[in-house]
């Protein structure tokens, strides 16, 4: 089976989804998160609602709004078709089958495409490894479904350029989820090579176990520790 969803995959994940596979309790979400790469992702605008400030920002955002909400539409079905045509590679717990997972990333969408129309200055346009953030912007920054997940064309430089970079704008922790590829491959060499390279950039980076598990296998995250957290 082949084994490359293809072009990045401008994906839709719901909040509920951010907070499991980031672990996330009331106590992180205070002060200011950037999600990165936002992509269709809910997850900023339920943030916000809730008072968080919170800011996505993805290369697909130099579209104006109605263009990134149709793109993130037309992604649900080759997002859904990779996982229907592949289901034995995943865990199918919290999200329960694949019809539910189905409505689940269909509602985020349109959570999604109601956020970024009212209010765009939430949506940001920014390629890693280069941010437009001052040093220390966010008190959390979380990344998820790019770094890892793309390690088939993406390699040891560019992860370790983008890490870096997520952690400039950072002064609490960054959050990088998952640790395997989009095929489900481990990718435990990488992660810790990334690892050690930090220690010797003196910053702390640790692989944490989380509370969930859809990829068979992708059941932690990699965090990264500024100083005085
Ligand atoms: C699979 S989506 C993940 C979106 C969201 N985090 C989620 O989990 O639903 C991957 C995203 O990476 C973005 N992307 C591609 N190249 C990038 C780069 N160089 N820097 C940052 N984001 C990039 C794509 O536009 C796409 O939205």
């Amino acid at each position: 089976m082949n084994d490359s969803i293809g072009e990045f995959l401008v994906s839709a994940r719901s909040f509920a989804e951010y907070e499991a596979f980031f672990d996330l309790g009331p106590d992180d979400l205070r002060g200011s998160v950037l999600d990165c790469p936002g992509g269709g992702a809910s997850f900023t605008a339920t943030a916000a609602s809730r008072g968080v400030d919170a800011i996505a920002v993805d290369p697909a955002y130099a579209e104006p709004p109605a263009e990134v909400a149709a793109r993130v539409r037309a992604e649900l079905d080759r997002g859904n078709a990779w996982v229907t045509a592949r289901t034995s590679r995943y865990e199918w717990g919290f999200h329960r089958d694949p019809e539910s997972l189905t409505r689940g990333r269909t509602e985020s969408a349109r959570s999604f495409a109601a956020d970024i129309a009212a209010h765009p200055e939430r949506y940001r346009f920014g390629t890693l490894p280069d941010l437009p953030f001052a040093d220390g912007a966010f008190d959390l920054v979380l990344s998820s479904h790019f770094l890892f997940t793309y390690a088939d064309r993406l390699d040891r430089d560019f992860h370790l350029a983008a890490l870096r970079e997520l952690h400039r704008v950072a002064r609490g922790q960054v959050r990088v989820f998952p640790q395997v590829d989009q095929a489900g491959g481990r990718l435990d060499n990488l992660v810790e090579e990334l690892v050690r390279a930090f220690a010797e950039d003196g910053v702390r980076a640790e692989r944490r176990r989380v509370p969930y598990e859809f990829q068979r296998g992708a059941d932690s995250m990699l965090v990264l520790h500024s100083p005085g957290r």
